[in-house]
């Protein structure tokens, strides 16, 4: 049987085996995702969307605009089946739904779907059930391929994808967050950050990548950026390191999966034959700065059109507006009745309000002269397309046109929730519940039954540390006291859920 996976720019992918063909997360439009600030890297544009519309399957990984491109998308006949994973949000089945397609399979996780001819497709969803991402498994007569992309999944589930035996797992290597690029951090603060995140995204590439062990691994992203402010994260020091980078890392830290690397690049094919796969990977450049400033000069014009169609829909903020605005956004008592800060949202152009979250009843003020401790600045278009519901906090602060600022440098889960997922409430619901999934850990003396999931960013709690009823997680350290209510003894404001204590027989 041959069998093809030909790279298609960042998450994207096509995959055959034997007659089977599925085409993942297909981004080949010009437009920049969130807001013209992401871009495939390297370019993919010599790639026809067209030449993928004769595909029966597409599958789609998350709503997220680097996955799921509406434009790309929109060029497909309307008769391809499109399999999403079940998420508990609707967010993605109303896009898709939206395009026209006739046949859409929501998948629940595990569930396989025949293909015909003996081939099946298999999705699973991240662990952490509010992160709206999921791997895909497609199999046919033994081949078995691992399309996990940025789903970030625990170690239970990697082990139970270890034992269906993929030979080609495809993961993505590098960060897609917003933090911390969005804060103006001083230089050491920044570099401490990066430090922090790159070393725990490093982690869980080598973990995932172990545990499933498959015999070849081709890294995914990062994106770049073309954007003036977002330049400068394409070059090193930031969290969206390069396959270069990655190659280099794991060289020095993990030279037995070095071996197991494969790298593509955008039209790049890897092809097996009875289980025998070759690799042809062509990197289009030799210099990175170069190859990036022709880059942003061929899409500037795609991209100054985007942004001024966006800023033709957006209006002047009134502060009556934003006030009534800021007051539904935080209006769930439980995420904020111990926030206990001030916010400023700044607009550079506009008017500023603060939201004092010191102590009951919360104001909200058009003047302050205190400084507040987290000021989140912005453009006042941009605001106008979050009160239009055009656009999300999300996609601002991914797209670099927030900056924030925080003093003191100590961060708020609970405050950012507010901008990461109240645009969409099936997803917010499920952060004000904190993550249901617990788990039982013991010191010394005690056992505990906790949440499962760290409440900074999601980190699987089974890794972490405990000392004398201390809890500190692995990913960036922070500290919580399992004997006084899960209190977050280091680190930032968010307190973990501690459900039950009992001595240790
Ligand atoms: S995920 Fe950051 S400290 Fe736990």
């Amino acid at each position: 049987m041959r069998s093809t996976i030909t790279f298609l720019g960042h998450a994207g992918l096509d995959l055959r085996l034997g007659a089977t063909r599925v085409v993942c997360d297909p981004w080949l439009s010009a437009r920049g995702a969130y807001l013209g600030s992401w871009y495939p890297f390297p370019d993919n544009g010599h790639l026809a969307a067209k030449d993928l519309h004769d595909t029966p399957t597409l599958f789609i990984s998350s709503p997220r605009p680097d996955h799921c491109d509406l434009e790309t998308l929109g060029g497909f006949p309307k008769t391809v089946r499109v399999v999403i994973p079940a998420f508990p949000s609707r967010v993605l089945a109303d896009q898709i739904a939206q395009l026209g397609f006739t046949e859409v399979v929501e998948l629940p996780d595990w569930q396989p779907l025949e293909l015909g001819g003996g081939a099946r497709l298999t999705v699973v969803s991240a662990s952490t059930r509010h992160i709206l991402a999921a791997a895909l498994v497609l199999e046919l007569d033994g081949e078995v391929i691992l399309n996990q992309n940025d789903c970030p999944l625990d170690a239970a589930t990697l082990a139970r994808l270890a034992a269906i035996k993929p030979s080609v797992h495809f993961v993505q290597s590098s960060g897609a967050s917003y933090f911390p690029s969005a804060y103006d951090f001083s230089p050491d603060q920044m570099k401490a950050h990066v430090g922090e995140e790159v070393a725990e995204i490093f982690r869980r590439f080598v973990g995932a990548a172990v545990e499933v062990g498959a015999r070849y691994l081709i890294p995914g992203g990062p994106p770049c950026f073309l954007d003036d402010r977002g330049f400068e994260l394409n070059f090193g020091g930031s969290i969206f390191f390069d396959t270069d980078e990655l190659q280099a890392k794991t060289a020095i830290a993990e030279p037995a999966l070095a071996e197991r690397l494969r790298i593509l690049y955008p039209g790049d094919a890897a092809v097996g034959e009875d289980g025998a796969w070759q690799f042809d990977g062509h990197r289009p450049y030799t210099d990175k700065r170069q190859y990036l400033e022709a880059y942003r000069r061929a899409r500037a014009p795609a991209r100054e059109n985007q942004l001024a169609e966006l800023r033709a829909q957006a209006g002047p903020v009134e502060v009556k507006e934003l006030r009534s605005y800021l007051r539904d956004l935080f209006q769930f008592e439980d995420m904020t009745w111990n926030l206990g800060l001030m916010v400023q949202i700044h607009l550079s152009d506009g008017p500023s309000m603060w939201v004092d979250f010191r102590k009951k009843p919360f104001r909200y003020l058009t003047e302050c002269e205190e400084p507040a401790s987290y000021v989140l600045t912005l453009e006042s278009a941009w605001m106008s397309l979050v009160l239009q519901q055009k656009a999300s906090w999300h996609d601002l602060l991914m797209g670099q046109k927030v900056m924030i600022h925080r003093d003191p440098d100590r961060a708020s889960p609970r405050l950012m929730s507010h901008f990461d997922y109240r645009h969409d409430e099936a997803l917010f619901d499920l952060v004000r519940r904190v993550d249901p999934a617990l788990i039982t850990i013991q010191d010394e003396q005690m056992e505990y039954v906790c949440q499962r999931f760290c409440p900074h960013r999601g980190r699987d709690l089974e890794y972490a540390v405990i000392e004398r009823g201390v809890l500190t997680c692995t990913a960036h350290g922070w500290r919580f006291d399992l004997r006084k209510g899960g209190k977050c003894l280091w680190g930032g404001d968010a307190p973990l859920l501690v459900k039950e204590i009992r001595p240790l027989k």
